[in-house]
């Protein structure tokens, strides 16, 4: 069985979705397409179905990245679903396991820029509201999260124990 990703945001048309796409250029570079799995959800049901924001296509596509899927809302069984579990922002961490009623699956659930090696920031910002610069910079944060959450997949347990 894959290694399940899954990256969560608000509205799971600007950051999740930018996240999800740029780990699958990254696991198809390594060539780990068979190993890892990504998909990504929004806390909100604001935009289920939406393609993703037209301003971070634009961002992602000046790194040679398109950005695929529709959005969908995040469900309680995700969180038994998946192996590691990715809030964009304290916030979505805080309704993420506001899903997780017992307490089981604390553990899966990180913030994505604790992976970042060359970038300061704890939060990968919200830019719906803001402009351009806004959209580069999360593909720039989300690039460097990327690159650091990889390394730190193919060298854990659960990944390395896959059968
Ligand atoms: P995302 O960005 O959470 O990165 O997808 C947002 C998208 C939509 C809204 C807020 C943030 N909204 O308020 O509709």
């Amino acid at each position: 069985m894959a290694y399940k990703v899954l990256f969560v945001c608000l509205g799971n048309i600007c950051r999740s979705p930018s996240a999800e796409n740029i780990m699958n250029h990254l696991i198809k570079e390594a060539g780990l397409e068979a190993k890892i799995i990504c998909d990504s959800a929004g806390t909100s049901g604001y935009h289920i179905g939406a393609s993703p924001d037209r301003r971070m296509s634009a961002a992602a596509a000046k790194r040679g990245i398109e950005l695929l899927g529709h959005s969908r809302k995040l469900k309680s069984s995700d969180l038994a679903n998946f192996d590691l579990i990715l809030a964009m922002d304290r916030e979505n961490y805080r309704d993420i396991l506001y899903l997780d009623r017992e307490g089981k699956y604390e553990d899966k659930v990180a913030l994505m820029c604790q992976f970042a090696k060359n970038h300061s920031a704890k939060e990968v910002p919200d830019p719906y509201y803001g402009g351009q610069a806004g959209f580069d910079n999360v593909i720039d944060l989300l690039l460097d999260s990327c690159e650091g959450l990889l390394e730190y997949i193919v060298n854990s347990e659960a990944y390395l124990s896959q059968d």
